[in-house]
């Protein structure tokens, strides 16, 4: 059985009619094309599939698309404003936090996420924010620098 199911991505709505069991990654994925948001365990472990759901940091693996109804979801592909990388892209492309990439869409918005809670957090509370992210490539160290980074960019900001 197949459903209308309207939500907003990114700033835009946006309408699917599907089995309302299906996955938000699927979703996301396959019939949006927003391909940023990563399959990894499908399981809740990896944080490949992370986005924000009414701003809450959210494994889209675990979300039936049903629970999508009328919420706001943010990927990775609607975190820069025009030509205006965030931030927190901006830190991560500074430290080289990167190698094959498939974790770096979770890891970013996670790290939006944890600097909107704590906007100046210390090396603990980044790596427990993080927690739960996995890399196979094992960038942690760059990947914690990143978000120091970005945070020292952000309170600049908003003490300029
Ligand atoms: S794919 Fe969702 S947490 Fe791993
Ligand atoms: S950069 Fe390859 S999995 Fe993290």
């Amino acid at each position: 059985m197949s459903i209308t199911i309207r939500f907003n991505v990114n700033g835009a709505e946006a309408t699917v009619t599907t089995d309302p069991e299906r996955r938000l990654l699927d979703v996301l994925r396959e019939d949006l094309q927003l391909t940023g948001t990563k399959y990894g365990c499908g399981e809740g472990q990896c944080g490949a599939c992370l986005v924000h759901l009414d701003g809450e940091p959210t494994r889209s693996c675990l979300v039936p698309v049903r629970d999508a109804e009328g919420t706001s979801v943010t990927t990775i592909e609607g975190l820069a404003r025009g030509d205006t990388l965030h931030a927190v892209q901006e830190a991560f492309i500074e430290e080289g936090a990167m190698q094959c990439g498939y974790c770096t869409s979770g890891m970013i918005l996670a790290a939006v996420a944890l600097l909107r809670r704590t906007p100046d957090p210390t090396h603990e509370q980044i790596v427990s924010g993080m927690d739960g992210h996995l890399c196979r490539c094992n960038g942690y160290v760059k990947i914690v620098n990143a978000v120091r980074r970005a945070a020292e960019t952000i309170q600049g900001a908003s003490h300029a």
